[in-house]
């Protein structure tokens, strides 16, 4: 897969401004005219500085929708993508389940920034997010999305059911198509464990804090749905109509369509701030 090298122009006029700043004025600029000079995916990257402090930072509402905000107005080109590419308009292959592609903009302990890029049929098995914030901006084409959150349960309720299986309750089930606003899930809430199908070839940008890490504990886990009928255990009152929204889940080994290419990334270059 090629990405399309964009040229960096607005990085360019940063220098040249920042330079002017030095010579001709003491007075800081404020941050209206710091924000028109930068390129999107820079004010995302800074903003992400600003909000994401490591491990146990879930951001506060003004902090979502300050990076929401952000990620709304980001467009495939912002980060070097054009729905002309050969990649955007290959239709679906019967049968097959093709790869799918990611490629890191940015990573720090603190938080990541990825694109992933899924041909038409290619899926992103169900798992989850161990203590992380995601926000999902799906850039390009159309994608099937499930997403669960797991019953906080008390240990009592927990004896009533094999250890293995979560009790989940389905938080979003539907297809999304762009441009469509950023969606957010939280280490408890808003959907943590996700699959994606997709319809057309896709493009999402994630952006993640802090990032998954083995060594700290947050590894990803891959699970499978059971309809929660077929099991006999019982650990909510509910309806009828509730009981659709209620599935058990059950880790399961690494699934291998989860297996990744890794990519370079091609597009607009962030400029590091030395407090990241
Ligand atoms: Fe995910």
């Amino acid at each position: 897969m090629t990405i399309e090298v964009r040229l960096t122009d607005v990085r360019k006029c940063i220098r040249k401004k920042k330079c002017r700043r030095k010579t001709s004025s003491k007075r800081k600029p404020s941050p209206a005219a710091l924000a028109a000079v930068l390129f999107p995916l820079q004010r995302l990257y800074m903003s992400c500085v600003d909000v994401f402090k490591g491990v146990g930072t879930v951001p506060s509402p003004t902090d979502v929708q300050k990076l929401c905000h952000i990620l709304d107005g980001m467009r495939a080109e912002d980060v070097g993508l054009s729905r002309n590419l050969q990649f955007f308009k290959t239709g679906s292959i019967i049968g097959a389940t093709p790869k799918v592609a990611c490629t890191t903009i940015y990573q720090s302990e603190k938080f990541s920034l990825c694109i992933f890029f899924l041909p038409a049929n290619a899926v992103i098995p169900l798992h989850n997010h161990p203590g992380m914030t995601v926000f999902s901006k799906l850039l390009l084409g159309k994608v099937h999305i499930k997403a669960y959150d797991l019953v906080a349960s008390s240990n009592q309720d927990d004896s009533l059911s094999p250890s293995q299986l979560k009790l989940a309750c389905l938080k979003a089930d539907g297809v999304f198509t762009a441009p469509c606003d950023t969606s957010v899930l939280y280490p408890t809430s808003g959907g943590n464990i996700h699959a994606f199908k997709a319809i057309t070839p896709c493009a999402i940008l994630d952006v993640m804090g802090p990032p998954y890490s083995k060594k700290d504990g947050r590894d990803c886990s891959y699970y499978r749905e059971i309809p929660y009928d077929t099991l006999p255990y019982e650990r909510v009152v509910m309806s009828e109509e509730e009981r659709e929204r209620y599935w058990w889940l059950e880790e399961i080994d690494v699934p291998k369509e989860s297996a990744m290419d890794g990519i370079e990334y091609m597009g607009p270059q962030i400029i590091e701030m030395s407090s990241s």
